[in-house]
């Protein structure tokens, strides 16, 4: 084993994180470049700083490195609408009943902007009235954590805040915007590696767990070993929000998931009594216009049967392909979303969910999708090509071209793969995407 399949191996253990061939990338960097500020002279003699966690604030450096904290307030629009419609004001109720305080838990919170949405969602929420809440967000990362306590967001992670919560829960500060104090202070800041388990919570600690765009970096192993302590300190009707592109894969481990229509929840053993109220949606609030109205989301708040793998069959696929080069990009990507539900690990289907993300005007989205085929299937080269076209857009110019260099090392060698709907979508081929990589790199 090389050195750097040794560091890769650590890492893989310490994160839980699965390395996709960019992540290997990005990690060989980092590595070379902290070898270099320690004055170390070879990757075996760092792989011994890491071995048996002799440096562990050399731990800390590589994991605030190599993990992804992509991340903006209400992102998933869909999902917090559903949180604020359906899951608080029959949460809150069940709350009011055991003793008047709703807990919730942002794991892996990053820099902060989810438990931030929350604490708004929350804090604006009729339903809460005569509750109390607090949330507890965690995260791997430990500079990330000193950014979340601060509670400042630059301009580019507000941009999705509705403008009237802007003006509430915002203050401008420096060239960033602070949450206002009586929110953050009910946010608990703690350090939590989700794939050291069992976590320190007791049994049935939260009503609400968000577990938003961790998963997908994570092995079946680690997902299943993440869902079961999920549904452990769940608290009994609990909700558990996971990523709009991840599933938990066949993991439900007694969660029922339930169809909210745009998107899905989880929920611990839902009474029928909970699951009437939750249906009777009480439709107004924060999301404003863009929220759905009460009576879609009443009838489709449905529990997902379980479907047996391999039943996402490709006539489907081929439906949301023509309903995508016909224009309809929206009613594609729902199409994409309902069948990766039921067909789990389907990397062509995140691709087209990220090319309908791409013509929403959805970057970020984009971004998700196409990381999570890249995941499932890394010889995808024109899934690489599309992410990079998206990241070039975004100014993320680094990161382009390390997609470019994939998408000319996948076409000269064997490995690439195509896309099954690549001509519909008239996606270029290897020889093609090769030679417009090599124009986007200047070679
Ligand atoms: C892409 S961000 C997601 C942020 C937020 N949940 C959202 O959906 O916008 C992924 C976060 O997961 C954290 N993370 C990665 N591995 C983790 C682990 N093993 N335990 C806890 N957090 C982890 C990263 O540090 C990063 O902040």
């Amino acid at each position: 084993m090389t050195p750097f399949e040794k560091i890769c191996g650590l890492l893989e253990r310490r994160s839980g994180h699965v390395l996709d061939r960019g992540g290997r990338e990005r990690l060989r960097s980092t590595v070379v470049h902290r070898m270099a500020e320690l004055g170390l002279a070879s990757m075996e003699a760092y792989a011994g700083l890491l071995l048996g966690n002799r440096d562990p604030e050399e731990w800390q450096v590589l994991l605030s490195q190599v993990t992804i904290k992509e991340s903006y307030l209400f992102r998933g629009p869909a999902q917090w609408t559903a949180l604020e419609n359906q899951a608080v004001p029959e949460l809150a109720e069940a709350a009011r009943r055991e003793g008047g305080e709703l807990v919730a838990w942002s794991a892996a919170c990053a820099r902060g902007e989810e438990a931030a949405t929350l604490a708004m969602v929350l804090a604006e929420s009729p339903h809460m009235a005569g509750c109390t809440w607090r949330i507890v967000a965690t995260d791997v990362d430990r500079s990330a954590l000193e950014v979340s306590r601060r509670g400042v967001f630059p301009e580019r992670a507000i941009r999705n805040v509705p403008p009237g919560l802007a003006r509430k829960y915002l203050e401008p500060v420096g060239t960033g915007f602070r949450l206002v104090p009586n929110l953050l202070q009910r946010i608990e800041f703690r350090w939590l590696n989700l794939v050291d388990t069992p976590w320190p919570f007791s049994s049935g600690a939260f009503h609400i767990v968000l577990v938003r765009n961790v998963l997908i970096y994570f092995s079946e192993e680690n997902r299943r070993r993440v869902t079961r302590e999920a549904r452990r300190v769940l608290a009994p009707g609990g909700w558990l929000f996971v990523g709009a592109s991840e599933s938990l894969w066949g993991t439900t481990e007694g969660l029922q998931a339930i169809n909210l229509g745009r998107c899905f929840a989880y929920r611990h053993g839902a009474s029928p009594a909970a699951a009437r109220h939750c249906g009777s949606g009480v439709i107004r609030g924060v999301m404003g216009a863009g929220s759905p109205p009460a009576a879609a989301l009443a009838h489709k708040t449905t529990p997902v049967k379980a479907t047996p793998p391999g039943c996402c069959c490709a006539i489907d696929i081929a439906g949301t392909v023509h309903r995508l080069a016909q224009g309809d990009a929206e009613g594609a990507l729902a199409m994409a979303i309902r069948l990766l539900e039921t067909g789990r690990e389907r990397a062509e289907l995140q691709a087209l969910a990220g090319m309908c993300h791409e013509r929403l005007d959805q970057p970020l989205q984009a971004v998700e999708r196409y990381r999570a085929a890249l995941y499932l299937e890394p010889g995808l080269f024109q899934v690489h090509w599309l992410l990079a076209g998206t990241l070039e857009r975004e100014g993320w110019s680094d990161r382009s071209r390390q997609e470019y260099r994939t998408v000319l090392e996948l076409a000269r060698g064997s490995s690439a793969i195509s896309l099954s709907f690549a001509r519909a979508l008239e996606l270029p081929g290897t020889e093609e995407a090769a030679r417009r990589a090599a124009e986007a790199l200047g070679e």
